[in-house]
């Protein structure tokens, strides 16, 4: 090709062409050079390159060849000159044309082979999330409830004093105050996670008339050293029931009753005297052991009975506080700790298991 650049610098005379027949010749080695060098380019560079090479205004050898040897042909020669490079150059451009559509192609072809997507393939498979047997246990717990005629209430973990204490018949001072183990939020000691959920009896109460009966469910603080059976975070299930007639025989029938529907028919209960500044009388209840179905293992140190909750009637003192008349209404209450209870119901010996996270553990309840 070198040498056709030179060629297509000289003259006809300086090339010894004087007839047609050596025009033709000398055109049909212009083609057949192009054509080659056309059918080398495979990329849409490459096609730049040789548009430029070959067609190119200033320097393009067909421009080239026009301006030496059409001016150099003599007489009747010009005219044979004149077509040879006119279809030359149409055909110049209509391969070039061609050989652009095929560039195009293949190059969409080869990036459509290479980005190839096999429908066939299985997918990724993305891991299905489970709820949390917490979560689970309290829904069931509420559905009980909920069949029972009580609602479901809530309220806030960052709680105040007066809604975790005072209305709960707690005097500043009193005693009683230390058996919760608070985690307070603010220094001045106004503002605390909540030690338990008994705090839906006051928030309840407050926008309610009798008759009234709501549940609380959700999680509660105390400063705690977490072990097998103990968690700084837990949580509880509350209730209470206020109406004209109420007596401890309802209190007792209702949670056996809950009990019986949670378990199933053959769990009892039994009610022990206790002490909360906010029920009089106040009992705790205990649940007969489910693992040994009453006859005494270690799990319920021999005794057949598990502790499962704190119960009584509501003391007058707190009715004070949400104007209820004691003189009308009497009412029940109980508290009730939800992982002791998922221990029971799920068969697990380590509480911590349900604040781990593990997801090995969790993806069993489903
Ligand atoms: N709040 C008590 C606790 O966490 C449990 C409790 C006892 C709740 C008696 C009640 C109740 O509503 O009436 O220890």
């Amino acid at each position: 090709m070198a040498d056709l650049g030179v060629k297509t610098q000289r003259s006809l005379q300086e090339l010894g062409i004087g007839d047609e027949a050596g025009v033709e010749a000398l055109l049909g080695e212009l083609r057949a050079t192009l054509d080659a060098d056309l059918a080398g380019v495979s990329s849409a560079e490459g096609l730049e390159e040789f548009r430029i090479r070959w067609l190119g205004r200033k320097q393009g050898l067909l421009g080239a060849a026009n301006d030496h040897w059409l001016k150099s042909a003599a007489g009747p020669l010009k005219r044979a000159v004149g077509r040879l490079l006119n279809e030359l150059k149409q055909h110049a451009d209509q391969s070039l044309e061609a050989r652009r559509h095929a560039v195009e192609h293949g190059e969409s072809d080869a990036r459509l082979a290479a980005e190839r997507l096999d429908v066939t393939l299985p997918g990724t498979r993305r891991p299905l999330g489970s709820r949390h047997p917490i979560q689970l246990l309290i829904e069931e717990i509420q559905d009980i409830f909920v069949s029972m005629g009580y609602s479901v209430a809530d309220g806030p973990e960052i709680e105040s004093d007066y809604y975790n204490f005072t209305a709960l018949n707690f005097p500043l001072g009193h005693p009683a105050r230390d058996t919760q183990d608070t985690l307070f939020v603010t220094a001045a000691g106004d503002y605390l996670l909540r030690t338990h959920t008994s705090t839906v009896q006051i928030r309840t109460m407050e926008k309610q008339t009798p008759p009234m009966r709501a549940i609380q469910c959700g999680k509660v603080y105390r400063r705690d050293t977490p072990d097998a059976s103990h968690s700084f975070m837990f949580h509880q299930v509350d209730g209470f029931a206020v109406d004209t007639h109420l007596t401890l025989g309802d209190l007792k029938g209702t949670l056996d009753h809950f009990f019986k529907q949670l378990f199933g028919p053959r769990m009892r209960t039994r009610f022990r005297p206790s002490f909360f500044p906010f029920t009089e009388p106040s009992a705790e209840m205990d649940m007969s052991c489910l693992i040994c179905s009453g006859s005494g293992c270690p799990a319920c140190k021999q005794t057949g009975w598990m502790e499962a909750l704190g119960c009584g009637m509501i003391d007058p003192g707190v009715y004070g506080f949400v104007n209820v008349d004691p003189a009308r209404y009497s009412g029940f209450a109980w508290g009730m700790g939800v992982d002791r209870i998922a221990m029971q119901y799920y068969g697990i010996d380590d509480i911590q298991l349900l604040f781990q996270g593990d997801v090995r553990f969790l993806k069993q309840f489903r």
